[in-house]
């Protein structure tokens, strides 16, 4: 039998006010990912990325934002509809997150090592100097050089992927079940991106962690994901393997991806594919991907494909593509 997975979403559907009605960002996503696996989001911009991740935080926006449906089941305990004081306590204790500017996360007026020691205390049991040494052997083992000597420095003394390791360090200090990725990398030149990626996925395996991971980009996705599923104007249209998901990719969205994907040893983003993501306010009937799909037939223009199991952990939103192997 296999593993309950850490996170667990189901149907999940968030909606944004804007102009006095509600609109559909994010639709009917389902997601599971087990320990010790890496399970990449990969989508253009404005694809409903990081309101996936936020929605698992419990972070959306509290006036503007709204669960409308869905589940989202973290270690088998569901977490929407939970009070904002248990959802804290989940916040940083199982569930942790790392953006992609880490100087805008980090406290600029406190030296790092006091900002890891306070993330320790958050969530354990323990006196000041036991905290200092916890932050100590965490910032060594994000393998910050010289880690016992840079605990007092300021985030401002540290280059940006020496920054992104402290995140990571702050992150891992409340021994998290899950980490929630959002373009770690993205603003990290290619060489310290690789390093940052090899730490994520070392810390996986000696953890068991569950990363949910967020990018752009192909290569990063080659390079540390076990499963990936594409989001295209706010639902997954495929969920795969990462080797099936590289050698046959079944949805047209998917294959228009890889056909623009960059190198992996350049830091490029994906080339635009012709048409542009439609906005959350003129989702139509049909297929998302129809208007820019070479392959629709009538039926994607009136009719939403459902999310298709075409191969055992294989799914597909596709009326032409979404057919067994
Ligand atoms: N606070 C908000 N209020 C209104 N709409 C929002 C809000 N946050 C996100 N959206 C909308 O939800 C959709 C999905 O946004 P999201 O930030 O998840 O995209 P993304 O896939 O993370 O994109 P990117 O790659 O640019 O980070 C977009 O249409 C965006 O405009
Ligand atoms: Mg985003």
């Amino acid at each position: 039998m296999t593993e309950a997975p850490i996170l667990e979403i189901r149907g999940l559907s968030v909606e944004f006010r804007s102009e006095g009605a509600w609109h559909a960002a994010v639709r009917g996503v389902d997601l599971a990912i087990q320990r010790n696996q890496t399970h990449a989001i990969v989508g253009e911009s404005g694809s409903g990325k990081s309101v996936t991740a936020l929605a698992v935080m419990g972070l959306l926006p509290q006036q503007s934002g709204r669960i409308q449906s869905g589940s989202i089941m973290l270690e088998g305990r569901e977490l929407i509809g939970l009070p904002e004081q248990a959802l804290d306590k989940i916040r940083g204790k199982q569930v942790a997150m790392i953006f992609q500017e880490p100087m805008t996360a980090l406290n600029p007026t406190m030296p790092v090592g006091q900002q890891i020691a306070e993330a320790v205390r958050a969530h354990r049991r323990c006196d000041a100097s036991s905290a200092w040494n916890e932050a100590q052997r965490m910032l060594d083992l994000v393998r910050v050089p010289s880690a016992a000597q840079r605990m007092r420095d300021y985030p401002h003394q540290f280059s940006g992927g020496m920054r992104q390791r402290v995140m990571i360090a702050i992150a891992l200090a409340c021994q998290p079940r899950l980490l929630l990725a959002d373009e770690p990398t993205t603003a990290l030149d290619v060489t310290i991106q690789a390093q940052v990626l090899s730490l994520i996925e070392d810390l996986k395996r000696e953890y068991g962690l569950a990363v949910m991971f967020i990018t752009h980009n192909l290569g990063v996705v080659a390079l540390i994901a076990d499963c990936v599923s594409v989001m295209y104007a706010g639902e997954i249209v495929e969920t795969a393997s990462v080797n099936e998901l590289f050698a046959a990719p079944k949805h047209p969205y998917t294959e228009a991806l890889l056909a623009s994907m960059p190198r992996v040893d350049r830091d490029g983003q994906l080339e635009p594919i012709g048409g542009i993501v439609p906005s959350i306010r003129e989702i139509g009937a049909g297929c998302t991907f129809a208007p820019r799909c070479a392959l629709a037939i009538e039926r994607c223009h009136s009719m939403r494909p459902p999310l298709l199991e075409v191969a055992p952990e294989r799914t597909v939103r596709c009326w032409v593509r979404g057919v067994a192997a």
